[in-house]
């Protein structure tokens, strides 16, 4: 059988770095665990403008639409600042999301022991913890028409528009719930719906799922503010965490937080299964393209490596190699390497992302 395709994008930034130390570990596995991809590579953000004229070429959309998953590093510069809105790089990646219809954004928030004490809460507090974030990713105000700014008399106006449709709540609902019986068994919805009809109608749906096919799941609803506020208090109290767009991602950044570094945060953005029975899928790290540290090796690698152990979990049926990676990484964390960004009042030894990379590779060597 052919090897599974896999499409590396690894934009600008830092993006490029961590997808070296990613591509290590790709190695790896084709060189000693049987499992080789066919890997190609292309332009996504900044970069793909400066080549292109804009952040995604039609040829690298219709490559990710074909390929068996999509492994993207980080996009976006403050050169690009200047560019009008459809040009700028994180317009590519919202393009990807939106055609290849990747609707469910798992973000996971999990607090590995070693980095307990790094983060800014009592490690108690976020000792062990682990919660799935599940934010609707194709629709809600980032997609929603009417948008733009306008001139309405003598002053200019801006106008996004948030709206969700049932079908839209219910499937990444669904994907919430699903994953929830693979875990504690609880999911936490939020919205705000005591100011905004959608939110009210999210509520609606959600429950009517609920209701009809996942009532052995145990289901909560908060305000989202409130969710904000109880994630700092009590992050323990959470299982699962369903909720929209927008509200995902700053939701997804603060339960980041939590557990010390955004460098160590992977995503998985899943659609609709395709005709080989995989879901659509691209994996991204949760951390942006960071120009600021670009090209001076202090970049962390293992968000990005982190999210190809969710590609083998999630695309290719391989969780206890996806198992192996985790376990690769915490024991560098556990030998004390950091990277820059873990580098906290505690110590532990500084590594470069290269060298943060070779440790978890031989970490992986010593696991056979
Ligand atoms: C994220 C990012 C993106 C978003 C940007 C880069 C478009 O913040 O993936 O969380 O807002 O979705
Ligand atoms: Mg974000």
């Amino acid at each position: 059988m052919a090897n599974p395709s896999l499409l590396i994008l690894p934009g600008d930034g830092i993006g490029p770095e961590v997808m070296g130390e990613v591509r290590k570990v790709i190695d790896w596995y084709g060189a000693n665990r049987d499992l080789s991809f066919d890997v190609s590579e292309d332009l996504v953000g900044g970069c793909a403008y400066d080549k292109h004229g804009k952040p995604l070429a039609d040829e690298t959309m219709a490559k990710a639409q074909e390929a068996d998953a999509v492994l993207l590093g980080a996009v976006g510069g403050p050169q690009y600042d200047v560019l009008e809105f459809k040009l700028k790089p994180e317009q590519g990646l919202l393009r990807l999301r939106k055609e290849m219809d990747l609707y469910a954004n798992l973000r996971p928030a999990q607090c590995f022991d070693a980095l307990a004490d790094f983060s800014s809460l009592k490690p108690e507090i976020v000792g062990g913890l682990d919660i799935m974030i599940v934010r609707e990713l194709t629709s809600g105000v980032y997609f929603g028409e009417p948008r733009g700014i306008e001139k309405v008399g003598n002053e200019r106006v801006g106008i996004n528009t948030q709206r969700y449709t049932e079908s839209e709540i219910a499937r990444v609902a669904r994907s919430a719930f699903e994953l929830a019986r693979r875990r504690n068994n609880k999911v936490c919805s939020m919205e705000k719906a005591n100011v905004m009809e959608s939110g009210v109608l999210w509520r609606e749906v959600v429950t009517e799922v609920h209701a009809a096919e996942y009532s052995d799941v145990e289901l909560s609803h908060m305000y989202a503010d409130a969710g904000a506020m109880q994630l700092t208090r009590w992050p323990k109290q959470f299982d699962v965490i369903v909720t929209d767009n927008l509200f995902g991602d700053m939701l997804s950044d603060l339960a980041a937080m939590l557990t010390g570094s955004l460098g160590m945060l992977p995503s998985a953005s899943l659609g609709a299964p395709m005709a080989n029975g995989r879901p659509k899928a691209l994996y991204e790290p949760v951390h942006g393209s960071a120009p600021d540290i670009a090209g001076q090796g202090k970049a962390n690698p293992i968000a990005c490596i982190l999210s190809f152990a969710m590609a083998l979990r999630y695309s290719f049926d391989q969780g206890d190699e996806a198992a192996r990676l985790e376990a690769a990484v915490e024991a560098v964390l556990a030998d004390g390497l950091r990277t820059a960004d873990l580098m906290g009042p505690e110590g532990g030894t500084p590594v470069s992302t290269t060298a943060m990379g070779d440790a978890i590779v031989a970490k992986l060597n010593d696991s056979l």
